[in-house]
């Protein structure tokens, strides 16, 4: 396993992981047996959830992608977002499901959901990870992997400062490392 300085514990391991996507999987292939589902990673995060979930679908998929970024450059989204990269798939009357990888205050979530709805899609959530108590905004969310404790997690997609995204495990990150700043 590749171990880094800066991480404190494995939180959840590949084997957690991939049986974790395997029950969501099966969930969806259930809820929309003979359906079409434009499937939208939220990026950048979601991409890796996204890959792994995408590939257990046994059900007819378009996949999307979407990049947001939020206004506010605290720790917590302030709500309002900035669209980086939109869906291209004309999404009026279709089955979305959005794929991410953390719903931490669900501000930015609830904002994407919103703006999906206006343009006539039926949306469900599916995140892998939820972190309940950092909860501020009351988005609904039909699948979820896991829920951690407030902590802060990077691997599987999930960086701090654009680092750590691509470790194969879910790491928690020294505290030293993210309250420096
Ligand atoms: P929210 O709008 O506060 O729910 O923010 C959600 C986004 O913040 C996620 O999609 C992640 O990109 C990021 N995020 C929240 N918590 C963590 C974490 O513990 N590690 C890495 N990114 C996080
Ligand atoms: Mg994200």
């Amino acid at each position: 396993m590749i171990m880094i300085e800066e991480i404190e514990r494995v939180l959840i391991d590949e084997k957690t992981i991939s049986d974790t996507v395997g029950v969501l999987a099966e969930r969806i292939n259930n809820d929309y047996k003979n359906k079409s589902v434009v499937l939208t990673a939220i990026l950048k995060g979601g991409a890796v959830f996204a890959s792994d979930l995408m590939r257990r679908l046994q059900i007819d998929v378009t996949l999307e992608f979407m990049q947001v970024s939020s206004y506010g450059s605290g720790c917590v989204s302030q709500g309002d977002i900035k669209i980086i990269k939109d869906t291209e798939t004309d999404l009026r009357g279709r089955d979305v499901i959005i794929a991410e990888d953390i719903i931490d205050s669900g501000n930015t979530l609830k904002e994407i959901v919103a703006l999906m709805e206006k343009r006539g899609a039926r949306v469900e959530v599916c995140t892998l990870l939820s972190k309940p108590a950092r909860r501020l905004s009351d988005v609904r969310v039909k699948y979820t992997g896991i829920e951690i404790p407030d902590e802060f997690v990077v691997g599987y997609g999930m960086d701090y400062d654009e680092r750590f995204r691509t470790l194969p495990y879910i790491g928690v990150l020294k505290r030293e490392i993210y309250s420096r700043n």
